[in-house]
This record gives structure tokens, C-alpha cells and sequence, in this order.
């Protein structure tokens, strides 16, 4: 236990992998388990990216630190396989509609390596085939249900009318069939689309339920960025996830204190815990879109030599400009793109640092990418798109508070389990407003906005810098921590269906961390 707990109040920023850095991964699940008591949330740190110098605040009794393992995977990858790109769903276009077909239902899939796991997904056995959206083209989605259960399936990051977005209002049952239709406002960048029933969200997403959406648009630099899908810009979609050794699927709390139970990482929905998937670029430059689609999780993508990427896209598109990183860290539900000059192969790593009480921390060489282009790429645009920061001095400041009793997870000191349970924020069409999104607890939390992108005003005290100026619609809030954010409501009103606002750890989701978002005609 010793590697996990720590005096209460002690100053728990300064990083943990130091204690844990050298143990293996399978070390690191056992040791999790170990721990195992109800309501012992593990307390997340920082790791020495954003926010530094946060002390623990007011912790009621013990706190955690995380299992982060420090250096590279103890033992080599035991095999290979090629990356799995996800199908590009083929729609057809009459009068810039595009109209999809996708089918939610059940299947099998190797989710633990050797092992048949029941699971979920879009039009096959899991995970779901990559959508392309133009903007200012129509989109209509025809999505049958057929899992036995109720389901949504949420546009996450779109900018659509309440009604089409798939919150909880528009769950429909096994058997139906819901069709939204907008058209697509939203400019260049990554989406993704999942469930978001009440109470089921995590257990369908884990299952297999998550697909990429790539909108596109006509800006000029895209001349100067991959777009040829599955050749030069490649999805890359991370989940870790949590399961007994049959093939089980865990997704709450009295599923992740079980005993037995392994961390699967996978890609594409490959497992990789001792498998480096690989992936021949035949072109230089190769982009990457990464999504981190685990419950819980965060995860930070690095190379494994150290090197740079280039990072071009947040959660809501281009960046101003391209910004040098040597790592991307994304909480559970956001996206980043990355573009890679490539003349010696390279080999991706995800860091995986475990969110609320389950363990599987460690680093897996998920992808390792064979250069092989002999192109010699233009020069990178140095402006990617014209972000104008808000000026928030006359902006309307709200408070958002995530706090916690026992199990049960608060906004605003309600449990959004219901409609009628949930805090409501009303607000009107075109108004601009700058939120404080006040963590009260010890845990990490990542607040994700429907509707409308935010920009990050501060994080924890500290003005935003480097990609931390882009757009966003999920971001980080560390246990005690805040974040400001500023966001417009343009476009869309409805005095019936609501936004969403919530945790995008899917189960704090699933267990009331989520408000609604009431847009109205001003
Ligand atoms: Cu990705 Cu409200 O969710
Ligand atoms: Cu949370």
C-alpha cells in the first residue's frame, strides 16, 4: 500500500513516478487491487505538464497517488500486426445531403489478448467506422438500434441543434430508428460520436460503441496537411479499459473492485499490451488523429526517441499555428492532431495514467510507423487559422462546481442521474459568458461542453500558452484545481431539448457529474 497512499495534506504535485516509475505494468494492476476499498478514489497529479505547485486541498483522509510508470514498457513487444484503420462509412450524396447508415448492436471481439469478449458497436462487432462530414453539406443519420437496450448516440464536439445532438432526451429503444439531420457548421476537425443515454453511457462506450467523425472544409492549408485517409492521415483511436480475465468488460465501481482484473490497452480496438501494431507510411509527412476514448483515463502519446510532432488540431480544429511538442496529454474524450515528417521509423507510446479507482497505468509502444515515403513535403503553414481570443471583460461569469458524496457525483450540488434530478443552466442564443469550472474534489475531472467550443481563460491560476490556446470542448480539471473558460452561444436555441454539460470520465457521467444546457431565443 505504500505506493499508493499518502499522509493526507501532504503536497501531491510533485509527481509519483519516482515510487513506481521502475515496476512492471502487471505489478501495477496487482498492486492496484490491492488498495480495493469502497469510495478510495486514486488522486490524480500532474506529472509536471500544467497546473504545477496545486497542493491538495482539503482532503478528507487519504489521498492517492497515481501509477505512472516512468520509462518504456519493461519487456519488448512479444508480436506484431498492422494497424486496423477503421472503415471510412460510405454515405450517399443527393443535393448536399449526405445521408449514413449505421446499426448500434452487439458482438464478440478480442478485446483481452486470446480471450472472446461480448461486446458492442457500429455496424460491426466494436468500435464504429470513421464518418467524413463537409461543412455547410447536410448530413442525415439513419441509426437503428439494435442492442436490446436504450440508446443515443451524441455528435461529440459538433455544433448542432439541441434536438440532433443525441443528449439523453433523445434516447431511443432497441429497435427504433433515429434520424438527425443538420447540416455541419462545424469547420476542419476531429469529432467523434458514442452513446449518451442516462446511467448507460459508460457501459456502451466501453463496449465497443465510439467512432471517429472528420469534418472537412475548404481552408487552404489543407494543401499543406494529409488528408488521404487511412494513407497520410491515420485515426488513431486509445482506450484502456478494465476487465476480468474471461473477456468481461468492467465500466463501474463494483466492476473495477472486483479481483482479477487486467487493464487492456487497445488501438484501433487492437489490444497492444504486448503487441506493437505497425503501420507502413508510404508518404513523408503523415497525420495523426488522436482520440482518447477510454472511461477514465488520460493518456499522453510520445515518441519513443524523445523526438518532437507537430502539433496542428486540438479538440475544435486547427491550432493558430503549428506548435512543437514532445507529447500531447489528452483526458478521456478529447482529441489532438499531430503531423510527423518522417524519414526513420518512429515508435508512438501511450502513457496511460488510470483515472478514479482502477489501476493499469503504464507506457505501451502501441505503433510503431515504417517511413517509407520518398516525397519531400512543402513546408508546414505557419498559420494554420486566425483565432481571436476573447476578450471576456464583459462577459457573463458563471460558477460551475464538481463535487462528490460518497459515490454519488455533483454539479452544482445536484446528481445529474435524471432530467429531473439535473441542475439546469439557462442561457440565451449569442451570449458570451466565462465559466469557472471549480473542482471541489479530489479527483480528476474532464469538463466537456456541448454546442459550443470554449477557449481556456486559465487553468488553475495560470494563463494558457503553446496549444493550450486553441479551441476546446473537454479539458482537465485536477482534483482541487480550476479551470476558466469562455465560450459564445451562437446559433442554435430550443426550449425543449438541452445541451449537456458533465465529466467526461464516464462513469462520474453516468453517476450525476452532468448538468443541462438550456439555449433560448434571447
Ligand atoms: Cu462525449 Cu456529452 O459527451
Ligand atoms: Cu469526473
Amino acid at each position: 500500500m505504500d505506493n499508493i497512499t499518502e499522509p493526507a495534506g501532504s503536497n501531491d504535485t510533485t509527481g509519483d513516478t519516482g515510487t513506481t516509475g521502475r515496476r512492471g505494468k502487471r505489478e501495477h494492476s496487482k498492486t492496484s487491487r490491492a488498495k480495493g476499498g469502497k469510495g478510495l478514489h486514486r488522486r490524480k497529479f500532474l506529472g509536471g505538464t500544467v497546473g504545477l505547485g496545486l497542493a491538495a486541498v482539503g482532503a478528507a483522509g487519504t489521498t492517492f497517488t497515481l501509477l505512472s510508470k516512468g520509462g518504456d514498457k519493461a519487456s519488448a513487444a512479444s508480436s506484431t500486426s498492422t494497424l486496423t484503420i477503421p472503415d471510412l462509412l460510405e454515405g450517399t450524396t443527393s443535393d448536399s445531403t449526405t445521408t449514413f447508415t449505421l446499426e448500434a448492436k452487439t458482438g464478440t471481439s478480442e478485446v483481452v489478448s486470446g480471450v472472446s469478449s461480448t461486446t458492442m458497436g457500429y455496424n460491426q462487432s466494436y468500435l464504429g467506422p470513421t464518418m467524413k462530414w463537409t461543412n455547410g453539406n447536410t448530413v442525415l443519420l439513419n441509426i437503428t438500434n439494435s442492442l436490446g437496450e436504450d440508446t443515443t448516440v451524441h455528435f461529440h464536439g459538433a455544433h448542432v441543434p439541441a434536438k440532433m445532438d443525441g443528449g439523453p432526451q433523445v434516447a431511443f429503444a432497441d429497435g427504433e430508428t433515429w434520424s438527425p439531420t443538420f447540416e455541419v457548421k462545424d469547420e476542419a476537425k476531429t469529432l467523434w460520436y458514442h452513446p449518451h443515454a442516462l446511467g448507460t453511457t459508460a457501459k456502451q462506450a466501453v463496449h465497443g460503441l465510439a467512432g471517429m467523425i472528420i469534418v472537412e472544409d475548404s481552408t487552404d492549408t489543407s494543401s499543406a496537411l494529409p488528408s488521404d485517409y487511412g494513407v497520410d492521415d491515420i485515426p488513431i483511436i486509445l482506450q484502456c479499459l478494465a476487465s476480468d480475465s474471461s473477456g468481461d468488460i468492467k465500466y463501474d465501481l463494483s466492476g473495477y473492485l472486483g479481483s482479477g482484473l487486467v487493464y487492456p490497452v487497445l488501438c484501433n480496438g487492437t489490444n497492444v499490451d504486448d503487441t506493437t501494431l505497425t503501420f507502413e507510411a508510404t508518404k513523408t509527412r503523415n497525420r495523426f488523429r488522436i482520440l482518447n476514448a477510454s472511461p477514465s483515463d488520460i493518456i499522453t502519446v510520445q515518441r519513443s526517441d524523445g523526438g518532437t510532432m507537430s502539433q496542428i488540431a486540438s479538440d475544435q480544429g486547427y491550432l493558430a499555428e503549428p506548435v512543437d511538442v514532445t507529447s500531447v496529454r489528452l483526458v478521456a474524450g478529447a482529441r489532438a492532431e499531430v503531423v510527423m515528417d518522417l524519414s526513420d521509423d518512429v515508435t508512438l507510446q501511450a502513457v496511460v495514467t488510470t483515472g478514479w479507482v482502477r489501476g493499469g497505468s503504464g507506457t505501451y509502444d502501441f505503433l510503431t510507423v515504417t517511413a517509407s515515403g520518398t516525397d519531400t513535403p512543402d513546408d508546414l503553414p505557419s498559420t494554420l487559422q486566425t483565432i481571436d481570443r476573447y476578450d471576456t471583460s464583459d462577459f457573463t461569469a458563471r460558477t460551475i462546481t464538481l463535487g462528490q458524496s460518497g459515490a454519488t457525483m455533483l454539479i452544482n450540488g445536484s446528481a445529474g442521474t435524471s432530467m429531473s434530478s439535473m441542475a439546469m443552466i439557462s442561457t440565451t442564443v449569442g451570449s458570451k459568458e466565462i465559466w469557472t469550472i471549480k473542482n471541489n474534489t479530489q479527483l480528476e475531472h474532464s469538463f466537456h461542453l456541448h454546442d459550443v467550443p470554449y477557449q481556456l481563460i486559465s487553468i488553475n491560476g495560470e494563463d494558457p500558452t503553446g496549444v493550450e490556446l486553441g479551441w476546446y470542448d473537454t479539458y482537465e480539471v485536477v482534483g482541487g484545481g480550476s479551470i476558466e473558460i469562455a465560450m459564445e452561444f451562437t446559433d442554435f436555441s430550443d426550449d425543449t431539448y438541452m445541451y449537456m454539460l458533465h465529466c467526461h470520465l464516464l462513469q462520474h457521467e453516468d453517476e450525476g457529474m452532468m448538468a443541462s444546457l438550456m439555449v433560448t431565443d434571447s
